[in-house]
C-alpha cells in the first residue's frame, strides 16, 4: 500500500525547484521526501501561516517550497555553514530572501533567544533533539498553530514491535518519547501519520 500511495503523490513545486531538489538529493544533501514535501504543502496551505519557523533549513529547498504555498514569512535555523550558505543562493534564486530570516547556529541555543510567535513550526533538525525542544517549541506555537514534524517514524526502527541497529538507540528512544510527549498533551490535537519517513502533524488548541 505504501508504494501506490507513494506513487500517486507528485511534489507540488515549481520544475526549477524539482531540478534542484534532485541535483542535493543525488549528491547526498538531505531533503525532505516528495510525499512528506506534499503533506508538509497541505498543512501549509489549509493553516496559511503568516509566520513560519522552521528547524533545519539544509539548503533551503522546503523553506521555498512553503513560501511558495503561502504569502508568509519563514524563520529558519541551520547550523551546518556550507548548508546556510547555499540556503541564502537559493532563497535569492527564487526571489524570496525579503521573506525570510534565517539564523546560523545551533538550534536549541537560537530557540532559547529567538522571542516571537509562529503560526507554524516545520521541525526538521535533529531528530534526537525534538524531544528537547518540544517545550519550547510548544510556548513559541500561537493558539491555532501546526507543529509539523519529519522522520518521526525513523527508517520505521521508532515502531516498537520493530528490531534496529543498536548505534540508533538513543534517537529511537527518543524519539518515541517525543511522540508519546506530544500525542499525550492535551494542549494538541495530534495525528501520527505513515507517509514518507514518518509525520507528526500537531494543532495547538
Ligand atoms: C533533514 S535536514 C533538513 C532538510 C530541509 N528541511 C529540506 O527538506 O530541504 C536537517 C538539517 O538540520 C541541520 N541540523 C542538524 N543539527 C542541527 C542543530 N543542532 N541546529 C540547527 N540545525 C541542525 C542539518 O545540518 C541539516 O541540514
Amino acid at each position: 500500500m505504501g508504494e501506490y500511495t507513494k506513487s500517486l503523490v507528485k511534489a507540488d513545486i515549481s520544475e526549477e525547484l524539482k531540478k534542484k531538489r534532485e541535483l542535493y538529493r543525488a549528491s547526498g544533501v538531505p531533503v525532505i521526501l516528495d510525499e512528506s514535501l506534499n503533506a508538509l504543502l497541505v498543512a501549509v496551505r489549509m493553516k496559511n501561516p503568516a509566520e513560519i519557523l522552521e528547524i533545519g533549513t539544509a539548503t533551503g529547498c522546503s523553506g521555498v517550497a512553503m513560501l511558495s504555498a503561502c504569502g508568509g514569512r519563514l524563520t529558519t535555523l541551520e547550523t551546518d555553514s556550507d548548508a546556510y550558505l547555499s540556503a541564502r543562493d537559493n532563497f535569492a534564486a527564487f526571489g524570496v530572501s525579503q521573506r525570510v530570516s534565517q539564523y546560523y547556529g545551533d538550534a536549541g541555543e537560537i530557540l532559547a533567544s529567538l522571542d516571537k510567535t509562529f503560526d507554524f513550526i516545520f521541525l526538521d533538525g535533529p531528530k534526537a533533539h525534538y524531544l528537547e525542544y518540544f517545550p519550547r517549541l510548544k510556548t513559541m506555537l500561537a493558539k491555532g498553530g501546526v507543529l509539523f514534524a519529519d522522520n518521526v517514524l525513523f527508517r520505521g526502527y521508532v515502531d516498537p514491535a520493530g528490531k534496529f541497529p543498536r548505534r540508533f538507540i538513543t534517537i529511537v528512544k527518543r524519539m518515541r518519547k517525543f511522540l508519546q510527549t506530544v500525542t499525550d498533551d492535551t494542549d494538541f490535537t495530534s495525528s501520527v501519520i505513515e507517509v514518507g519517513d514518518g509525520i507528526l502533524v500537531a494543532v495547538k488548541k
